[in-house]
């Protein structure tokens, strides 16, 4: 039996997640949900994906486009196990009042706070704890970026201080800035080590830097280590970690736009890099300290951690048989 799939708001983090579920073989998309009937929906029809509308509400304007929607979000949840709700930051939690109606499982997103689901996710962290789960919540792309890496070597930190230099808009967004100005979350420390918080407990404070790049976030972290730790020692911990890669810079990996063209020389789908890339000359050891630099690919590390939440809520594989699954499936290349 598969696991009946659907996905509410079809936007950056949507289509991708009803890609990789449809990539599967154990569950099934049944249908994604639009606002309005713009290339996304007719792309998305042409692909064979039923559209429906994400309210009664929005029926109108794709009457009025002659499009043929295959029902409204109610239809789809009586014929799903499970929705994603992809909808934009802060509406998930409005909408699972309606899941809950529906008697439906949710995976949430990074937009939401962290009450509106059971536990917050990231699969290689915590995976257990979504087993069985009725909500679920895949925390933010830096979320899931920095608790890959701090987590593989959580046993060695007593302290850790990041900075987040985060893209400004994602590429298909023509409304966001800042288009000329560096932009700093004058909240100190950030919002982004307690959410990390939600899901490993570590002492960790992040402060924020909004810049004009729209293809990764970057993270300086440094950590006061409670045991040594040699630099070869986290190159080899992170060339066993999954979901984190090593670049050089001496092969010619500058900056994030080698990164991201690395993704399309792959021939990935929408050059996702569902991995987290650390620059390994980067990584430094000063005594009791250590330092790195990563990037977060934002339209897509969060992916894979949604098809393993789903996988964990429905008890379907312990959780390295699901990664490995998931991963083999997107192409994610450890
Ligand atoms: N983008 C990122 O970098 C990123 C990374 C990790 C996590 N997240 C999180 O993922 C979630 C989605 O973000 P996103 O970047 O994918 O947003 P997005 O690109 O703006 O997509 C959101 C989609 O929701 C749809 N929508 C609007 N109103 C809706 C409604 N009333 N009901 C259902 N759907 C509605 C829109 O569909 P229409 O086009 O039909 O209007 C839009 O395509 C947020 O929680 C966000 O914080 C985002």
């Amino acid at each position: 039996m598969k696991v009946r799939v659907g996905v509410n708001g079809y936007g950056t983090i949507g289509k991708r997640v009803a890609y990789a579920v449809s990539r599967q073989d154990d569950m099934e998309l049944i249908g994604v949900t639009k606002t309005k009937p713009d290339f996304e929906a007719y792309l998305a029809k042409e692909m064979g994906i039923p559209v429906y509308a994400a309210g009664d509400g929005f029926i109108q304007r794709f009457e009025k486009a002659g499009f043929d929607v295959a029902g409204t979000l109610s239809d789809l949840l009586e014929k799903v196990d499970v929705i994603v709700d992809a909808s934009p930051g802060g509406m998930g939690a409005k909408n699972k009042a309606i899941y809950e109606k529906a008697g439906v499982k949710a995976v949430f997103e990074g937009g939401e706070k962290a009450n509106v689901a059971e536990v917050s996710f990231v699969a290689q962290a915590n995976y257990e704890k979504a087993l069985g789960k009725d909500y679920v919540r895949v925390v933010s792309c830096n979320t899931t970026g920095l608790t890959r890496t701090l987590s593989a070597i959580q046993e060695y930190i007593d302290y850790v201080y990041a900075v987040m230099i985060r893209r400004a808009a994602d590429p298909n967004d023509s409304k966001r800035g800042p288009v000329n100005a560096i932009v700093p979350t004058v909240e100190v420390p950030s919002h982004h080590g307690p959410d990390v918080q939600t899901v490993i407990p570590i002492n960790i404070e992040t402060s924020a830097f909004v810049v004009p790049t729209t293809l990764m976030h970057v993270h300086s972290v440094m950590i006061e280590l409670k045991k040594p730790l040699t630099e070869k020692d986290v190159v080899d911990i992170f060339e066993n970690t999954t979901r984190v890669l090593l670049f050089e810079k001496g092969r010619g990996f500058e900056s994030t736009a080698q990164l991201i063209e690395f993704a399309r020389d792959l021939h990935r789908e929408w050059n996702n890099l569902y991995e987290i890339a650390v620059w390994k000359e980067s990584i430094s050891v000063k005594g009791k300290r250590l330092f790195y630099i990563q990037a977060v690919h934002q339209e897509s590390d969060v992916v894979p951690e949604n098809v393993d939440a789903i996988r964990a809520m429905f008890e379907m594989a312990e959780r390295w048989e699901s990664i490995r699954k998931t991963n083999r499936s997107l192409g994610i290349l450890k």
